[in-house]
């Protein structure tokens, strides 16, 4: 390893960072994270936090976990990769779908599809989509539906359903015949209706109206987070999702629940779907299937629309995939990392420290007139959104976020800015003392404003 001068003088140089300008990294170099122990990382610099962000919405069982890390080390001198392509799996892999179908069975899951992360996920589950109507005989079914503030990766069919124009106006045009409804969002929605369940019939009728103007043969699939996390955690009303279910299952349009982050305890429940009292067809995973220490991402997918491509003829091929759909180690990151999650029972404690840091910051907004809305309150997803005017919601601006974020990781906590939110999804192992170290850190990060 070279030493910390070469690391500060050679940080941006050459790397480009993912949702990051490449000149601006050059000018303000980002933080190097040199390590991390149970829920806290630390710089090079030695300062020590606690990971408000959970690495990326994924380090679900924190940094420590020796059963995940010993599991892949095992699998590594066992098998280090083997093509999962047609003719040929691993023993990985099969203990790895049997333990992911089982933790998604009270959903309806049947099969599991691997790809390498999130955004792989949702361009497979979108093929599928495609494909399964065309094995159905509506090969018209095309069109995609999904909501404003929906995050669903950055490939191409995921940046089409994706609800932030961030993500889409520098790489248009993107896939035709993707539509977008409005989100759940009951601080700012074009309704101008802050009644969560009423907010939900009337999107819910918007959507009927699309469904109506596109025609109904002409639509695939539905794709949803159950709770809309990148977007700034926005919590549906507990109708939301369940209006969609059932305006989908009167157009025979395919509901893809996006559980790339409510998967595996974050919610409080094991998915998101189950949060809300949803089965859908199609389910997508990444990040906590292996808590980030390896990257992997599936496809779920229910009973009834495997049964249409298992029946079908050769057209029920699947021509889509990747070099490390099924790799073994990530396989074997898989089965640790779900029998750890298990054991821990993740979800309880998600829940109760989620609750412990949403009323936290509700009570921190009664001190900070920055604090326009807190959104959370369903297992460890916070949102906070700042606003310079509180009457008139005016977002506030990039300087006074950066000022915010660095006073917070100074004051002992690392919290992700989306635009002008502070997001959190920290590990679902944290402790009450950890939350409480988050909130003392995002008071100071707010008196810094
Ligand atoms: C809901 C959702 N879907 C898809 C993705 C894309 O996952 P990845 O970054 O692993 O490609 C993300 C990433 O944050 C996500 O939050």
């Amino acid at each position: 390893m070279k030493d910390d001068n070469f690391l500060r003088e050679m940080n941006a140089r050459h790397l480009w960072q993912p949702m990051a300008h490449p000149g601006e990294a050059q000018r303000n170099a980002p933080r190097i994270i040199r390590a991390a122990e149970g829920v806290r990382i630390t710089d090079i610099d030695g300062h020590s936090v606690v990971d408000a962000v959970g690495g990326l919405w994924c380090v679900n069982l924190g940094y420590s976990n020796d059963a995940v890390k010993q599991a892949i080390s095992d699998q590594l001198w066992q098998l280090p990769y083997y093509s999962g392509f047609a003719g040929t799996t691993n023993p990985a892999a099969i203990e790895a779908s049997c333990a992911v179908t089982e933790f998604f069975a009270e959903d309806g899951m049947e099969r599991v599809f691997f790809t390498s992360g999130g955004s792989d996920s949702v361009d497979t589950a979108l093929r599928l989509a495609r494909q399964y109507h065309r094995l159905r005989g509506e090969p018209a079914r095309t069109k995609f539906l999904s909501l404003k503030k929906g995050y669903h990766g950055t490939h191409w069919g995921g940046a089409s359903v994706n609800g932030n124009n961030r993500f889409r106006t520098g790489y248009e045009p993107l896939l035709p015949g993707c539509f977008h409804i409005a989100a759940p969002y009951t601080y700012r929605n074009p309704f101008d209706e802050s009644d969560p369940a009423r907010l939900a019939e009337k999107i819910a009728a918007a959507m009927v109206d699309e469904i109506a103007f596109q025609d109904p043969s002409t639509i695939a699939a539905f794709i949803m987070e159950p709770i809309l996390g990148a977007g700034g955690v926005i919590v549906p009303d507990a109708s939301f999702m369940r209006h969609m279910r059932a305006i989908c299952d009167r157009y025979g349009i395919l509901l893809i629940s996006d559980e790339v982050i409510c998967g595996f305890g974050r919610t409080g429940d094991w998915t998101g779907a189950r949060h809300w009292g949803v089965k859908p067809d199609l389910m997508t995973v990444a990040k906590g299937i292996t808590s980030g220490y390896f990257p992997v991402g599936g496809v779920l997918v229910s009973g009834a629309v495997a049964e249409v491509f298992e029946s079908a003829d050769a057209r029920g091929a699947i021509w889509t995939g990747y070099t490390y759909s099924a790799h073994p180690v990530g396989a074997a990151a898989v089965v640790a990392c779900l029998a750890e999650t298990l054991r821990l029972d993740t979800r309880t404690n998600a829940a109760a420290r989620g609750t412990q840091l949403y009323e936290g910051v509700r009570r921190l907004a009664g001190k900070h007139d920055i604090i326009g809305d807190v959104r959370g309150g369903h297992g460890l997803m916070t949102g906070i959104e700042i606003v310079s005017d509180r009457a008139a919601r005016t977002p506030m601006d990039a300087a006074t976020m950066q000022r915010i974020h660095q006073a917070t990781y100074e004051a002992g906590a690392m919290v992700r800015l989306g635009g002008h939110n502070v997001l959190m999804s920290p590990p679902l192992v944290i402790s009450e003392a950890e939350v409480d170290v988050i909130l003392a850190a995002l008071d100071a990060g707010f008196s810094a404003a």
